[in-house]
Formats: C-alpha cells, structure tokens, sequence
C-alpha cells in the first residue's frame, strides 16, 4: 500500500526568536496546564495539505521551489489560544503584505496544482502548547522580531508522545531589503 505523509508548508524560526518562544511555551503550558511544544517543532503553517500520498510530495517540491520571494519580517507580539483544539499560541497582531503574499501565492499553486486547499482564513501564528486546560486569553507581549529568510515542507506523523515534524525541503528567501509598512491586522 502506498504511503502518505501529511504536509503542510510553514516557516519556523531558530536561534533566539526560538529560544523566546520557548520560553513563552513553558510558561504557558504550565498556566494551561497543557503541554509545551517540542522547540524543533514550533511553526507557523502557511498553507495546509493534509494526508498526500508520498508519490505527491515531489510535485509539492515543485511548487515551493517555484515560488521565490524576499524574506521579511514579522513582529510577534501576542499570545493566546483556540478553544478547539485547546492550544496555547504565539502570533504576530500585524500580517506584513509579503507574509500574506507569500501565504496567497502558495494557496494559488495548491489549488492550480490539484491540490485540496483549506478554506479557512488565514490566522497566523505559532503553536506553543497543546492539550491546554485551560485556553488563554489573548494577551500582548513584549514584541519578539523575528526575520523569516527560508520556508519549507513539513510532513507529520503521528507518534505515541503526539505529532512528530519533519522537514521534507527548504528554501531561501532573498535577504530583506527593506522594511514592510504595509502590513494588516491580524486575526482576534
Ligand atoms: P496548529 O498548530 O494550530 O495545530 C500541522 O498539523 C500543522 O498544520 C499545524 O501548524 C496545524 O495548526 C496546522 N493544521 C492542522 N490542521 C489544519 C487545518 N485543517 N487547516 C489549517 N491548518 C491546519
């Protein structure tokens, strides 16, 4: 029987934006008595696929590789949740134009590809912790900037102790060369 994998596209940051975010997680999940993320697998997805088989993922390499952007930057400085399913997050109150471009554009070549596209607006933002007690409420935080210069494919499986990421491809995004004023507000 064929094998599926069930992609998705994000970005995810590294070095001390990670390490911030971590620090949030642990918080957080503690307060919600939830459980926080695993700091490898701390993501904002830009577009979801769902379960493809593994004969797919090729042409879903295409796509990313297709798409060559600038990177940009976003300023993530809210934290709160959703109900269902109970997670904690991370997220920036501003959508930058290049972040919601990219987002779009990756949308566009899905659903021109065949592939099943999500229908559901686009909400920005990182999950920190899961099986939350309690959901937070939504809360601004000291502002963490964080520079995104690469996406990527990630595929999931699940695991005993919850679901594991992987990255399938990555891509670079030019270095940014200006800052993005054109920015529009975020969900909630
Ligand atoms: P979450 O972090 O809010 O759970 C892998 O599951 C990634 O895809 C996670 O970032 C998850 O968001 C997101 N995801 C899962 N199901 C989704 C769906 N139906 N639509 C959009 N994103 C989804």
């Amino acid at each position: 029987m064929a094998e599926t994998v069930r992609a998705f596209f994000a970005i995810a940051p590294g070095g001390e934006v990670r390490d911030a975010l971590v620090r949030l997680a642990g918080g957080l999940a503690q307060r919600t008595r939830g459980r926080a993320s695993r700091p490898e697998s701390i993501h904002m997805t830009l577009a979801f696929v769902g379960e493809v088989d593994e004969s797919q993922l090729d042409a879903l390499k295409a796509i990313g590789a297709a798409l060559p952007d600038e990177g940009f930057d976003v300023v993530l400085d809210a934290t709160g949740g959703f109900s269902r399913p109970q997670v904690a997050w991370v997220a920036p109150s501003l959508i930058p134009a290049a972040l919601s471009n990219l987002q779009r554009r990756l949308a566009d070549e899905l659903a021109a590809g065949g592939f099943r596209v999500e229908a559901r607006a686009f909400a920005p933002h990182l999950t920190v912790a899961r099986k939350c007690e309690q959901v937070p409420e939504r809360q601004a935080i000291t502002p963490i900037p964080w520079r995104v210069d690469a996406f990527a494919l990630w595929g999931s499986a699940l695991g005993s102790g919850g679901a594991r990421y992987r990255e399938l491809a990555v891509w670079r995004l030019r270095p940014v060369a200006a800052p993005d004023v054109d920015a529009e507000p975020s969900f909630g």
